[in-house]
């Protein structure tokens, strides 16, 4: 990888021949590829998914595509915050060789009727919550990754739910991409960092890290020997008491099968979802072995 690249002009692609040709020409050169699926709205977080991207692969991807099919009728979809020529500024100073903006038509043709569904894993923690979030992600990403077909794709583990079902659909459907976990971004007070904190008011952004040492605190009570079940429940009471209006779930949970444990006898991650002001928010954290 040349640092020069970064100062070029980014390209972008809107539709599969265009992104598959750029992708031959890299193969002809012998070259490796990544791909970073978004939703746009690129922050620190994604640019740590750039930046290992870029350690291990000769070229990066990013797709930029607010996915319609993964947001509950009343979630925010078009509120969803878009700004490409934004992204593309960021994507650019990251290093990112091709920026792939698909139009909807690209992603769900006329007669598009197919969808991955990973049931049990997709049907726990935030997907109980948000019933058919998880088809429509696991669906949009089967598709970037057989549009790009690149070496490796990259998650945040702060979607933790997210990196687990998309693990089991590459290996369950030999997509023979390598699926790479990136340690969650966060801001110097822990608060995990993600396009929906823009939602917390100063008051609530003053509130939110509380998730991060909540997550923090229980898992070294877990490890101290705290019960489990026991430690979660603290974990949800001590949510309520800093200020956020409810809590989906906290949980520990097995790092593969989501299913959840009582019991330190693999390895085990504690997941949190809760609500702050118009925010839902989302973090976990591992649980040491
Ligand atoms: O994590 C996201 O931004 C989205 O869920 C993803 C993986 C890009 C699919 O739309």
């Amino acid at each position: 990888m040349t640092g020069s690249r970064a100062e070029s002009t980014l390209a972008t692609v809107r539709g599969v021949a265009a992104l598959r040709a750029r992708v031959a020409d890299w193969r002809q050169a012998g070259e490796t590829i990544a791909l970073v699926p978004t939703m746009g709205a690129l922050h620190e977080g994604h640019g740590a998914l750039v930046a290992a991207a870029r350690k291990a692969f000769d070229r990066v991807i990013v797709s930029l595509f607010v996915n319609p099919t993964q947001f509950g009728p009343d979630e925010d979809f078009t509120a969803y915050p878009r700004d490409e020529a934004a992204d593309a500024a960021f994507a650019g100073a990251a290093g990112v060789d091709l920026l792939y903006a698909p139009t909807p038509d690209e992603i769900y043709p006329d007669g598009f009727a197919s969808k991955v569904s990973v049931p049990g894993l997709a049907d726990v923690l935030c997907g109980a919550a948000r019933p058919g979030h998880f088809d429509g992600v696991a669906t949009v990403v089967v598709k970037l990754l057989a549009q790009a077909a690149p070496d490796a794709a990259f998650f945040g583990e702060k979607d933790y739910q997210q990196l687990v079902i998309i693990r089991r659909v590459a290996i369950d459907l030999d997509l023979g991409v390598r699926i790479e976990g990136v340690a969650t971004a966060r801001a110097p007070d822990g608060l995990a960092i993600s396009s929906r904190n823009a939602y917390l008011s100063a008051q609530e952004r003053a509130i939110a890290p509380a998730l991060y040492a909540t997550l923090m605190e229980a898992a070294g009570r877990i490890e101290d020997g705290a019960d489990i079940e026991g430690a979660c429940a603290q974990g949800r009471a001590a949510l309520i008491a800093a200020g956020f209006a409810a809590v989906d779930y906290f949980q520990c949970v097995d790092a593969v099968t989501l299913e959840p444990v009582t019991t330190r006898d693999r390895a085990a991650r504690i997941l949190a979802a809760a609500h702050l002001g118009r925010a839902r928010l989302i973090d976990n954290v591992a649980l040491a072995g």
